[in-house]
């Protein structure tokens, strides 16, 4: 079993309506089928993670297809890994994980916000859906086949504990370019992205052996410009007139511009 208890580290194991440990810690099973495995001691605010607000902007900007040509690449990439258990961290409403429950026998879908884990666990089931930390996660030490996180937080040590000997780490992130557009109209200074800087972050316990940019361009109608400016971090970082200005412009055309990596756990050197 890949689960374990966020208080004993034991097994957690599944039962009809709670998951308990060896310990008797019991965690109910939401009504929408997720579990919340966040020790109150391990929250650092009462609504931690993405606001619910920005879960349903990201939920209608993903759904309408925007970000359907990563999801796909994303996709091609996982199913060449061949892998049996995945762990999604920060996954949001589950745009991604969903796609990977093609793919993978056992997907595990991780993420702080409780409205992003009740959103994704209604619409999937076969899902293991909990709200937990990506810095504590509650799964067993080297029992995970690939670790993802996209626009999400990379715990290096965390990754490497859950994966297997070999196990891999795909990565989404914002290329240099992305939204420029966008944020050439919110912000006085355009700062290009720097996903190097996780490469680096990453070493020495995994290893860069795939990447690739994808770009297009994006034409964004009012409504959909309103929900991508509200899922990202430019919502409260630009000012309040330059975004008010944005949100009355009706269309808007800009460019996705996405860094995919493929970081592989390497074997621990011993010193003599
Ligand atoms: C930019 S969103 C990306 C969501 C999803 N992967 C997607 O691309 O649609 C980042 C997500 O990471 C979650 N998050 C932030 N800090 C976290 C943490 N320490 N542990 C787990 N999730 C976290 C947020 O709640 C949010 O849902
Ligand atoms: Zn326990």
């Amino acid at each position: 079993m890949t689960i374990i208890c966020p208080l004993c580290h034991t097994d957690l194991l599944r039962e009809k309506t709670r998951w308990v440990c060896s310990n008797q810690h019991s965690f109910d099973v939401a009504k929408q089928g997720y579990v919340n495995l966040l020790p109150v001691q391990h929250k650092n605010s009462k609504s931690p993670g993405d606001t619910a607000e920005a879960v349903q902007a990201r939920r209608d900007f993903l759904q309408a297809g925007y970000y359907q040509p990563l999801k796909d690449q994303l996709m091609n990439w996982f199913a060449d890994l061949q892998p049996h258990t995945v762990v999604d961290i920060g996954c949001g409403e589950g745009f991604y994980t969903s796609g990977m429950l093609a793919i993978a026998e056992q997907v595990i879908g991780v993420d702080i916000a409780k409205t992003a884990v009740q959103i994704a666990a209604k619409r999937d089931p076969q899902a293991t859906w909990f709200i937990a930390s990506a810095a504590k996660l509650p799964i067993a030490s080297h029992s995970i086949d690939v670790v993802s996180s996209f626009f999400s937080p990379l715990p290096r040590e965390e990754m490497a504990r859950v994966l297997k000997a070999d196990g891999y780490v795909l990565v989404a992130t914002p290329a240099s370019g992305h939204l420029y557009e966008m944020r050439a109209a919110l912000f006085e200074q355009v700062n290009p992205h720097q996903p190097e800087k996780f490469t680096e972050a990453l070493a020495p316990e995994f290893k860069l052996i795939k990447q690739d940019v994808l770009t297009y361009p994006l034409m964004l109608e009012q409504a959909a410009l309103r929900h991508l400016i509200a899922m990202t971090p430019y919502a409260w970082k630009a000012k309040a007139e330059k975004r008010q200005q944005l949100e009355q412009v009706n269309a808007l055309t800009t460019h996705a511009s996405f860094q995919i990596y493929l970081f592989q756990k390497q074997a621990k050197t011993i010193e003599p």
